[in-house]
């Protein structure tokens, strides 16, 4: 079980869905963290929820260079330092390329793409200064097996891994470790709205949608200790959806 004991983590996007997954077992796993969102109210709520001890609300819209410093800021002022980034924030659109407004296109590279790489420039010097850290990317199968109606997403998502790979060789002899994670489908807001989850996930080899713990453990064991010699790591948490295309003969039998 990956250990976080003394360790403070800023999680991006944390007031719901997997963000606050990650919260709420960073603290179980003995982690301080800071809830990073836009989401005041939902923010403040799980900080209180989580104790004031563990856990600090702050308001960050990650495409805003001047709220990641005052995002810094406040966590060292409440807990030091910060060991751990998990840039989880983000933003979807599903949409013909013909149907996508522009404006909506912009919004998603601002805080898929351009708020990893802000929490990236502003967190690095410090965490290089701290002794080092780990940063954790959540990126998205989108990125690398994009289906029809997502291109504007799926790009970002895909701009995201390749400035995750580019940053491990920068980072890594500042001591810190950049990993990323694939999700697939996840009950949240955005993998779920309204709670609706399609049928089509039955199809997938674990025959169902993930669960937004399921990602939240994988971003603890790649936060922690545990996974020392990993960076550069892309992990799928996918129940296997990605894997290939099932044996069409496998009904017949
Ligand atoms: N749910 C899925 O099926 C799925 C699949 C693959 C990847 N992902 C990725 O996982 C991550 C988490 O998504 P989720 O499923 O928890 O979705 P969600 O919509 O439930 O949560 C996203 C969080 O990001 C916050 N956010 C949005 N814009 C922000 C901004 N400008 N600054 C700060 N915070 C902002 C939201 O307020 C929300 O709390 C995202 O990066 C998403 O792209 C999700």
């Amino acid at each position: 079980m990956a250990d976080l004991t003394g360790k403070v983590a800023l999680i991006t996007g944390a007031a719901r869905g997997q963000g606050e997954a990650e919260a709420r077992l960073f603290v179980e796993r003995g982690a301080k963290v800071v809830i990073a969102d836009v989401l005041d109210e939902d923010a403040q709520k799980l900080a209180a929820d989580l104790g004031d001890e563990q856990a600090l609300a702050v308001h960050l819209d990650v495409s805003d260079p001047s709220q990641w410093a005052d995002a810094l800021a406040a966590a060292k002022q409440a807990f030091g330092q910060v060991n751990i980034l998990v840039n989880n924030a983000g933003i979807y659109f599903q949409g013909a390329i013909t149907e996508t407004p522009l404006d909506r296109y912009r919004k998603l590279i601002d805080v898929n793409q351009i708020g990893v790489f802000l929490g990236m420039q502003t967190l690095a010097p410090h965490m290089a200064e701290a002794g080092g850290g780990s940063i954790v990317n959540i990126v998205s199968v989108s990125s690398f097996a994009p289906l029809d109606l997502t291109s504007a997403y799926a790009s970002t998502k895909s701009a995201l891994l390749a400035m995750s790979k580019a940053a491990v060789g920068e980072l890594g002899p500042l001591g810190i470790r950049v990993n990323m994670i694939h999700p697939g489908g996840v009950a949240t807001e955005m993998g779920a709205p309204s709670g609706v989850v399609p049928t089509e996930y039955d199809k997938a080899p674990l025959g169902r949608i993930g669960q937004a713990r399921e990602i939240a453990t994988v971003a603890a064991f790649l936060a922690s200790e545990e996974s020392s010699y990993c960076s550069g790591a892309e992990i799928l948490v996918d129940g296997g959806w990605t894997v290939g295309t099932r044996n069409p003969w496998t009904a017949t039998r």
